[in-house]
């Protein structure tokens, strides 16, 4: 199912990014549980129809690599006025979030546990976002893992085919030559426009917590930089 296949075409190269590897991890039987009692309300597959997946059309949000979701329930709760997307490709983080969302009974929130490169080509319509949001993507460290960060020229053309004119994009990372290379591939884009003074970061906007992964960083000695653009 592909919305439009043309802005998908174009950017198709971006889907030979490899930015996982699928360490299942400790999947506890609460996690699993949570596939049998929620997957019905949270979650959607490809065939989904986004359109009639929430109960009131409002602005939609997108949180790529949630993680174990934190962030996004937090998000949820505090931004009830807006729908969210999450998509994770961690069972366990995906069984935990819908855990925490139904004992919450927050419904504002729908789920992916897929490829977030192919759900953008293939599920998400164009200009249908409002925002897109990446959290401490996998920094790959070693000089010959980096083909394998999220943020490269291709992924952010494709992002700008989603999010909406005037929409947004918040990045945060802790490594700091991920950011400086965040910051090179933005704004060579023409598809966004920094929000800040040209290859600025931000000061972390109220709009996002101190994770758990965050704090972990910041023990261990790393800096934190936000980017926030908006498309133009
Ligand atoms: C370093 S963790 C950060 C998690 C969370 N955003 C946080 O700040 O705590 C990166 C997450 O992105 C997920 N991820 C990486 N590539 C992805 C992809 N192409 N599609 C969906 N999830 C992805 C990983 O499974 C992992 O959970």
């Amino acid at each position: 199912m592909a919305p439009s296949a043309e802005p998908a075409r174009a950017a198709s190269p971006s889907r030979h990014i490899r930015s996982f590897v699928r360490r299942e991890g400790r999947f506890t039987p609460a996690q699993q549980r949570a596939f049998a009692e929620h997957w019905s309300r949270y979650g959607l597959d490809a065939d989904s129809d986004l359109a009639q997946a929430f109960a009131r059309p409002v602005p939609c949000v997108l949180e790529i690599g949630f993680g174990n979701g934190e962030q996004l329930l937090w998000s949820a709760q505090h931004e009830p006025e807006r729908n969210f997307i999450g998509i994770e490709v961690h069972r366990p983080g995906v069984g935990r979030l819908m855990n925490a969302l139904a004992a919450h009974n927050v419904d504002n929130v729908r789920l992916y546990n897929h490829d977030a490169i192919e759900v953008l080509q293939h599920c998400i319509a164009p200009d249908s976002l409002a925002e897109a949001r990446i959290y401490f993507p996998d920094p790959w460290p070693k000089k010959r893992q980096q083909k394998r960060r999220l943020i490269q020229p291709l992924f952010v053309e494709l992002l700008g085919t989603r999010v909406a004119p005037g929409g947004r994009l918040h990045l945060a990372t802790d490594w700091a030559d991920y950011a400086a290379q965040m910051l090179t591939v933005l704004e060579t884009s023409t598809a966004w426009r920094n929000t800040a003074a040209l290859e600025r970061f931000v000061p972390r906007p109220a709009w996002r917590i101190e994770t758990h992964f965050e704090k972990r960083g910041r023990r261990l000695g790393h800096g934190v930089w936000d980017l926030v653009y908006e498309r133009c």
